[in-house]
Formats: C-alpha cells, sequence, structure tokens
C-alpha cells in the first residue's frame, strides 16, 4: 500500500521534472508518451492495480485519475508555452531581415500607360486653367444623347453603336456628356477636360475596342470664337508630343452639338516628308472639335447671345499609340507584362 503511494509521488516529481528540461515539441511528445502512452508509468501503475485489495483500489484509484489528470494539463500548459517561445523567436528572428537586401530577378510593379497618359494629359490641361472632372460610364439618353442636339430620330445615333442597358440607360458612346453634366455643375466661366472610359458596340481589331478612352475639353465664356479653339488644340498637341513647331489644320467635320464642327490634324511629330505614322501624308487626324452648338448651351440653360464656347474630343488610346508607336490597341487591356513594363 505505501509502496503505491511512494511510486505516485515519485512519479509526479520526475514528471515535473521531465516537463521543466522539455524545449521542443518533440522532447514534450517523449514526456507524453513515457507517462501519458500506452505503456506509459501511469498505465502501468494503473494496471498494478489490480493486484490490490478492495480497500486499496477504492483509496488510490481516484488518486492514480487525478494524477492522470494533472499530467494532461501540465502537458498542456507546457505545449503552449513551447509554442508561445516559438513565435517569439520567430519574430525576434524578423527582426533581423534586412528590408534593402536586394534579391536578383526581382519583378517591380509599374504604373498601367492609361495612367502614365492620363496623368500627362491632365497636368497639360490643368497648367491651362482647367478643372479635372469626371462622369458616370453608365448614363442616360438625355446626357448621352437629346442635350448634346442630337434627338430620338437623328441620324447621328446611328453612328454611336450603343450598348443600351434599357429604355433610357445606356453605356455611355462618348465623354461629350460630361459637357452637360459640367454646365449644369458649375458657374460660368466653364473651362474642364474630362478623360474617361467609353464603350461602342464595335467588332474589335488592331483599331477599335468596344471600350476605349476618350478626353474631352470644353470652355465655355463670353467671347469665345474659333481662335481661342485652334490656339488651346494646338498648344495642347504641342505640349503632348514635346514639339514647340507641331502646326495643325482644320477640315469640316459633322457633330450634332457643335457648329461649326471641325477635325483638327497635326503634322506629323515624326517626319517631315512622310513615314508609316502618317502613312505618308504628313499629317496625323486626331481630334473631333467645333464651337459649342447653340441649342446645347440654351438647353442648359446659357443664353447664346451672351455666351460661347468650344469643346474638342479625342480618343485617348489612339494619342497614345502615335506618341509611343504602339500598333495594337488591344493590348491596352491585355495584361502582357512585356507590354505593360516599358511605360
Ligand atoms: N464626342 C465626339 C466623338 O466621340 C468628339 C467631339 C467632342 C467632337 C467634342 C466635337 C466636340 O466622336
Amino acid at each position: 500500500m505505501l509502496d503505491i503511494q511512494a511510486e505516485i509521488n515519485q512519479q509526479e516529481r520526475a514528471l515535473k521534472k521531465a516537463l521543466s528540461t522539455a524545449q521542443t515539441e518533440d522532447a514534450l511528445e517523449k514526456v507524453r508518451i513515457n507517462y501519458l502512452g500506452r505503456n506509459g508509468h501511469i498505465a502501468n501503475l494503473m494496471k498494478s492495480l489490480k493486484n490490490l485489495s478492495v480497500d486499496q483500489k477504492r483509496e488510490f484509484g481516484p488518486k492514480l485519475n487525478a494524477f492522470k489528470q494533472a499530467a494532461e494539463q501540465s502537458l498542456a500548459e507546457k505545449k503552449h508555452g513551447i509554442f508561445k517561445s516559438q513565435l517569439r523567436a520567430q519574430h525576434e528572428e524578423n527582426r533581423n531581415f534586412d528590408v534593402t537586401a536586394y534579391e536578383p530577378n526581382q519583378k517591380f510593379g509599374s504604373l498601367h500607360i492609361y495612367t502614365h497618359i492620363i496623368e500627362q494629359l491632365s497636368n497639360i490641361f490643368m497648367s491651362m486653367g482647367y478643372d479635372i472632372v469626371d462622369g458616370p460610364e453608365l448614363e442616360t439618353d438625355y446626357y448621352n444623347f437629346e442635350a448634346l442636339n442630337i434627338p430620338a430620330d437623328h441620324p447621328a445615333r446611328d453612328h454611336h453603336d450603343t450598348f443600351w442597358v434599357s429604355d433610357n440607360l445606356l453605356l455611355r458612346t462618348h465623354t461629350s456628356p460630361v459637357q452637360i453634366r459640367s454646365i449644369e455643375n458649375s458657374d460660368l466661366p466653364i473651362a474642364v477636360f474630362a478623360p474617361g472610359r467609353v464603350y461602342r458596340n464595335e467588332a474589335l481589331d488592331a483599331s477599335h475596342e468596344f471600350n476605349f478612352m476618350q478626353g474631352e475639353c470644353l470652355y465655355i465664356d463670353k467671347k469665345i470664337s474659333l481662335s481661342n479653339l485652334l490656339a488651346t488644340a494646338q498648344a495642347f498637341l504641342q505640349a503632348f508630343f514635346g514639339k514647340d513647331d507641331l502646326k495643325i489644320r482644320v477640315r469640316p467635320g459633322f457633330f450634332p452639338f457643335v457648329e461649326p464642327g471641325l477635325e483638327i490634324d497635326a503634322s506629323c511629330p515624326f517626319c517631315s516628308n512622310g513615314c508609316s505614322t502618317c502613312k505618308k501624308t504628313g499629317w496625323i487626324e486626331l481630334l473631333g472639335a467645333g464651337l459649342v452648338h447653340p441649342n446645347v448651351l440654351k438647353c442648359s440653360g446659357i443664353d447664346p447671345e451672351i455666351y460661347s464656347g468650344f469643346a474638342f474630343g479625342f480618343g485617348i488610346e489612339r494619342l497614345a499609340m502615335i506618341k509611343y508607336g504602339i500598333d495594337d490597341i488591344r493590348l491596352f487591356h491585355s495584361s502582357k507584362i512585356e507590354f505593360l513594363d516599358q511605360f
């Protein structure tokens, strides 16, 4: 009887010692097997109970069970302790990382070409005193057509291969609706530049996307004339292509929301006598433009007898393609690293 008690006391002390020396999960697992395993010390003590009398069983049975439970709990606590000190060691190690260390073949991200171009365009217009504005891509018939002097039965609607979402809602086919929204939201005079995404239901090829970007410039004040439009368009294109001697020429163009309407070409920034970019003509077609139509001003509550304005718009990809010699518009949405890396 005394032997069992002495045995329990001794195993308790030994377990305590074993736990205090175990520093790793592996060492702890060995302690567990030694004491709580199928042939461990505690199991052996349990087995020896069967040789004892009924009274002794009644006395030592519960004592052994208590020892077993205490052993399980100490092991669990120790396991938690080891886990915590491992975490601490890891943090310590991380603190010694050299974050400036050079790793060969490291890939760095870069800004998307859209971000670069829109920043360049916005900087040019801001330097001329314009505000940068935007409008919704999901538009109503009113802003995309009606207020721009394109009523429901107007043939000009055919040129806009529109993605209709419902009878009245569409994905905007140009950035010109931002002209109307700007007039409604600001006091006169107005000078805004609106870059943004537009949608047209077109078949894809190297120069057509169904989802592309346009930039829109609008200036309304007293006494605005064609000269202001031409001077602004030329200054803008000279700044964008970085060519002080870039010239412009105009041809008649038709857009229902301007009168007169113009197409503005720039002299080729790359050659003086014909190259592949200008298709050997020396000129590149770049802007749709004109003086804001009196109907547009009237529709938005501006008196065309007092105020006048100009507007021009362009394809952002087209400008970027010419500037950087990109030959396929589909590259802009391709996510090709070899393409994106260059900007
Ligand atoms: N919105 C016209 C288009 O998409 C371009 C344009 C803008 C023309 C402003 C004149 C004035 O083709």
